[in-house]
């Protein structure tokens, strides 16, 4: 069974109703590490926004483990995007009042699940090697540890998917780096599914599948050997 899969997937967009997206069909096994590429305006955010269930088809189906996103229940989908879905985005989007440690913990807040969620969350924060800016503010921080710690908040609920729109795309070369490899080791150690938008063709050659798309529709779709 597809951990995740789309079908004859669709997206029309703005008073033109313009085809963004055409004709999609592709799943994803649990554990893959893809990347989505293809120029700019080619639809690959407008697919990530539809993949994590941020926004809808026009038409066609996205399934979860064969579950149809379109006909699940209000808290069954509640429950996928608050548990099992992570998002990190080319910017971070932390809170600036909050620090490191209390950005972090917002989705578990969310939950209900502030205090059984601490520990872990601290030790995400080390993971990611920011225990000693646990208690900074955002504007305390770089660029690049902002980033690590939104992708630290992505995955305090320990989500079964992970989904990032040019997670690297504000970066310097060093923090691109930096993050890459905590997308790989997430894929590896937690079994994260991951689908990744990125415009670095190193980066993309680094993941497991690259999924191309040109003006809304996929053009080749090249599994490597990791
Ligand atoms: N709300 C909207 N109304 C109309 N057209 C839109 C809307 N949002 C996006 N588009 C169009 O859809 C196409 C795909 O946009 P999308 O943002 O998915 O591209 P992208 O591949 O992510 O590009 P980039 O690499 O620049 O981020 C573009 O031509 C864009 O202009
Ligand atoms: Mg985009």
């Amino acid at each position: 069974m597809a951990a995740l899969k789309v079908e004859h997937l669709e997206k029309e967009l703005g008073t033109q109703k313009s085809l963004i997206l055409k004709d999609l069909n592709f799943s994803v096994n649990e554990g893959e590490f893809v990347s989505l590429i293809g120029k700019s305006g080619s639809g690959k955010s407008t697919l990530l926004y539809i993949l994590s269930t941020l926004d809808w088809p026009t038409r066609g189906v996205v399934s979860f483990f064969d579950r149809d996103v379109a006909k699940m229940s209000d808290p069954e989908l509640h429950k996928l995007r608050n548990r099992n879905i992570g998002f990190v985005f080319q910017f971070h989007y932390l809170l600036p009042e909050l620090t490191a440690l209390e950005n972090i913990l917002m989705p578990a807040r969310k939950a209900g699940m502030l205090e059984q969620k601490k520990e872990f969350a601290e030790s995400i924060l080390e993971s990611v090697g920011l225990k000693d800016r646990m208690h900074h503010l955002p504007r305390e921080m770089s660029g690049g540890q902002c980033q690590r710690v939104a992708i630290a908040r992505s995955l305090v609920m320990e989500p079964k998917f992970l989904f990032a729109d040019e997670p690297t795309g504000s970066l310097d070369s060093a923090n691109s780096v930096m993050v890459f490899d905590i997308f790989k080791r997430i894929n590896k150690e937690m079994k994260t599914t991951i689908v990744m938008v990125t415009h670095d063709p190193e980066l993309a050659a680094a993941t497991g599948r690259q999924i191309h798309l040109v003006d809304g529709m996929l053009v080749k779709d090249e599994r490597v050997e990791s």
